[in-house]
């Protein structure tokens, strides 16, 4: 039987999840039709169950609806209510829909196991306090670090996260210029990135033993990449490895199989 699933966005043209998703199938020889959604906020419930009614197995949910879709899921597993966004859903047998949040777990799998980078009692800066940041911190947390700091632009943001994680680690915001130490992983969780700014850190943030880890990706290496191995830091990457991730346990999610991720490298035109 072939399964079908979607990916709902705006933009969304540019979207590889289709093709992801598809190498995964052929991984885990499941048959799996994935096409992409673009749809409105005012459209976007009408296509929601439009695409249910067709019979979906489950979807993808990326910008702007990763918050719009919760007020329509039945149940949410933890990791969407720690992230307060949505970009997984699945289907249930009686139509019921099931949000869940793979994007943090998805980073945490790429750092991990992937990477190979033990983050237990690592210090860690997290750079942002927008959407993506709030979907990584509690599976950051889990991992046991030392010690999160997190900095932003405007600081508040930076104070109020700091304050609905902390119970679950060592964390606390700093202002950018008042950091102090230096730190083993440096996350970048700003759209700066995507801007090509990049302001420099604070002399002593980025020392020979550093990792950066950018969360988004482009076909160069992103501006902070740059900096931080300019800088001298140990190695940096971009966020190809959880956007992968990500798309691996959404996979899980509906078909409750891990896939293998062969081939999936050069979809993004990297080698495999
Ligand atoms: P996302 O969903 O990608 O996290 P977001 O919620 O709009 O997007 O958050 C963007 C983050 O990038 C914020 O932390 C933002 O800082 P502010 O909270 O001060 O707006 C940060 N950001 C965007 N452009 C930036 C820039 N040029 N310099 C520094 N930080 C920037």
């Amino acid at each position: 039987m072939e399964h079908l699933a979607v990916i709902f966005g705006n933009p969304v043209a540019q979207s590889k999840s289709p093709e992801m998703q598809m190498q995964f199938a052929k991984n885990a020889d499941i048959k799996l039709r994935y096409l992409k959604v673009l749809t409105t906020l005012p459209q976007f419930e009408e296509s929601l169950r439009e695409w249910i009614e067709k019979g979906i197995v489950g979807a993808n949910i990326t910008v702007p609806f990763k918050e719009v879709v919760m007020p329509y899921c039945d149940r949410l597993t933890v990791e969407a209510e720690e992230a307060k966004a949505v970009n997984t859903i699945r289907i249930e047998a009686d139509g019921s829909i099931t949000g869940h949040n793979t994007d943090g777990i998805g980073l945490l799998r790429d750092i991990t196991e992937i990477k190979g980078i033990d983050l237990t009692g690592k210090r860690v800066l997290i750079l942002g306090a927008g959407g993506a940041v709030r979907g990584i911190l509690a599976p950051l947390l889990a991992h046991q670090p030392a010690s999160v700091v997190i900095t932003n632009r405007t600081f508040s943001k930076a104070q109020l996260l700091a304050k609905e994680f902390c119970h679950l680690g060592e964390i606390e915001a700093v202002e950018r210029e008042d950091l102090a130490e230096s730190f083993d992983l440096i996350i970048n969780g700003t759209s700066a990135s995507l801007q090509n700014e990049f302001p420099p850190l604070p002399a002593g943030t980025i020392t020979e033993g550093s990792i950066g880890y950018d969360l988004v990706y482009g076909d160069q290496p992103t501006i902070f990449m740059n900096y931080l191995l300019s800088e001298g830091g140990r190695a940096a990457y971009d966020g190809l490895g959880m956007l992968i991730e990500q798309g691996v346990y959404a996979f899980e999610f509906w078909f409750e199989k891990k896939p293998a991720i062969d081939g999936v490298m050069t979809i993004f035109g990297r080698n495999a």
